[in-house]
This record gives C-alpha cells, structure tokens and sequence, in this order.
C-alpha cells in the first residue's frame, strides 16, 4: 500500500510537472487503451441467432443486422434452425411477437437469457428505432414487415401459401404493364387501371385475384396453364398474350395479401 501511495504522488507529480505536453500523451494514451479494449467488450457481447430459411432468404436480417451491428457493436452470427444458438426467431407462436411478414407471425425466443448482447438486441428490436428499421426494409417499394400486433394473431388464419416474394416478382412482370403492383411501378403502369392497392382495400379482392383471369379484360389476352381455354383462332389475343401458372397466381395472391390496401386517403398516392 505504501509503496503504490508513493508512486501514485509521484506520478502525479511528474504529471504536474511536465505541463499540458505531458497531458496530452497520456490523453492519446487512454484513448488508445480504450479503443484496444472495446473489440474485447463487443466480443464478449457476440451472439449467435437461429434464423429459419424463409426469413434468411427475405433479406430482411441482411437488412437489420447490420444496422444494429454498427450502432451497438454487437456482432451476431445467423445460423439455421437446427444448429446451437443463443437466441432463436422463430415462426412458433412462443416467446416474443416481433413482426409479421411473408404470411407468418415472427416469435424471439429464449430471448430472457441473460446476456448482454441478447438483451441488447431484444431491446433494440422492440424500440422505436428497431421497428422502423424493420417496417422500412423493401422489395420493390413494398415493405414486406409489419409490427406484430395481438390483432395479427387472430387473422393469421385466413392467409395465404403462396411465396410472395416470387409473388412481388411475378405481379411486377405480368401485370405491372396496367396495373401499379407497388410503389416502385406506380408511374409504368395505365392510370385508369386500379391499382393493386385499391384492389387489396375491396373485401373480397382474394376471390377477384384468383379468377382474375376470368374476369374482364384479362380473358382476351391471359393463359393460365391446365385452367384457360386456348385462345380463339380467330380472335388472337390483341396484346403480347400472359401466360402464367396457378403456381404463380398463388404466389401473386400471397404478395397482394401483404399489401397495404389504400384507404380513401391514400388513393390518390397509389393510382
Ligand atoms: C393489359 C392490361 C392488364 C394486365 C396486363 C392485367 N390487368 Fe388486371 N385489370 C386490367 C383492367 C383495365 C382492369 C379493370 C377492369 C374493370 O374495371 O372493369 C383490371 C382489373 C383487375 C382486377 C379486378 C377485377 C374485377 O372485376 O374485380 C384484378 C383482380 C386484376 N385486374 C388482377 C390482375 C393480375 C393479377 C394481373 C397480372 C397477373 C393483371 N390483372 C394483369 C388490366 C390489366
């Protein structure tokens, strides 16, 4: 005790004594101690998440994961479902309601852990900041995320399977030539055409969309594979002719069923 007494004053001294040139070193000193010492912190706070293939895919964690990386300095390593983790997302109603998006409700798990880059991340997700970041991850405009609410949980029922990622794909190549299918092909498409949105907000826009084909304009230039008869020779589709599988209409359905349907004040926006 003694002698570190000593050598404390006479550090201190020695500080005093060499004058502000002296405090300025020991200043660059400090800050590089703890620049060192942070990597080690953040290691400590590393995690490892589980991420089931559907979500991974979405690119939603390509989009999320990153941000909250650079603003905490936690990193987190995604593996799959099946592989040891600290922490899981999930599609199993249990733990945490997150958000929803490709037809499902999104559940952190084990998420009571006590660890720092856990809670963290819990915390992170759950803020204000967190869920923007979320709701503003986009395919073609549309945001494919929402908030989960206990709402969602309910209405999960009448949902639908299709892959609406593909959906997104498949509304833009067939029918963004008429239709606005999102943000993004509002301007390429025909005005007078009611947009996906408008068609969304209509109480059975799902029976609409799955004899679309049936339905006028669409049976003078459309095919669906196995269903639509061939056109009649004398009457040729007047148009570059669509052709497209129920596969593929289911998959449209899904991406439109994730589609926020225009309200009367958003009309004017979507068409
Ligand atoms: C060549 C232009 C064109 C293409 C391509 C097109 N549509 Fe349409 N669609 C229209 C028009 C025009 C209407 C409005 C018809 C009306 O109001 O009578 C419409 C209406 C609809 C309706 C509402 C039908 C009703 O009667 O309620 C649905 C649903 C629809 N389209 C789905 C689709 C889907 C899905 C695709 C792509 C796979 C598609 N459309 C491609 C022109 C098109």
């Amino acid at each position: 005790m003694a002698v570190w007494g000593q050598q404390f004053k006479w550090n201190a001294q020695r500080k005093y004594s060499l004058g502000a040139r002296c405090v300025a070193v020991l200043s660059v000193i400090t800050a590089v101690i703890s620049l060192t010492a942070n990597p080690a912190q953040s290691e400590s706070k590393a995690f490892v998440l589980q991420v089931p293939p559907a979500l991974r895919e979405s690119g939603l964690l390509k989009h999320i994961l990153p941000r909250f990386s650079l603003k905490t300095g936690v990193r987190i390593t995604m593996v799959a479902p099946d592989e040891t983790a600290d922490l899981a997302m999930t599609e199993t109603p249990q733990g945490l309601a997150l958000f929803e998006g490709l037809q499902k409700i999104w559940y952190l798990n084990n998420a009571e852990v006590a660890h720092p880059g856990v809670e963290r991340f819990t915390t992170w997700l759950r803020s204000e900041v967190g869920l923007r970041t979320i709701v503003n991850f986009k395919v073609d405009g549309v945001s494919l995320f929402q908030v989960a609410t206990p709402k969602d949980v309910v209405e999960q029922a009448a949902t639908f399977s299709g892959d609406a990622i593909a959906g997104a794909q498949l509304s833009k190549l067939h029918c963004s030539r008429c239709h606005a299918v999102s943000e993004a092909t509002r301007m390429t498409s025909i005005g007078s055409t009611p947009s996906f949105f408008i068609l969304r907000s209509f109480s059975d826009w799902d029976a609409r969309f799955l004899s679309f084909y049936a339905l006028n304009p669409h049976p003078a230039f459309t095919q669906v594979a196995d269903v639509t008869e061939p056109f009649d020779p004398s009457r040729p589709s007047p148009i570059v002719p669509l052709e497209l599988t129920l596969g593929d209409l289911e998959a449209i359905v899904a991406y439109v069923d994730g589609l926020p349907p225009a309200d009367l004040g958003s009309d004017l926006i979507h068409q």
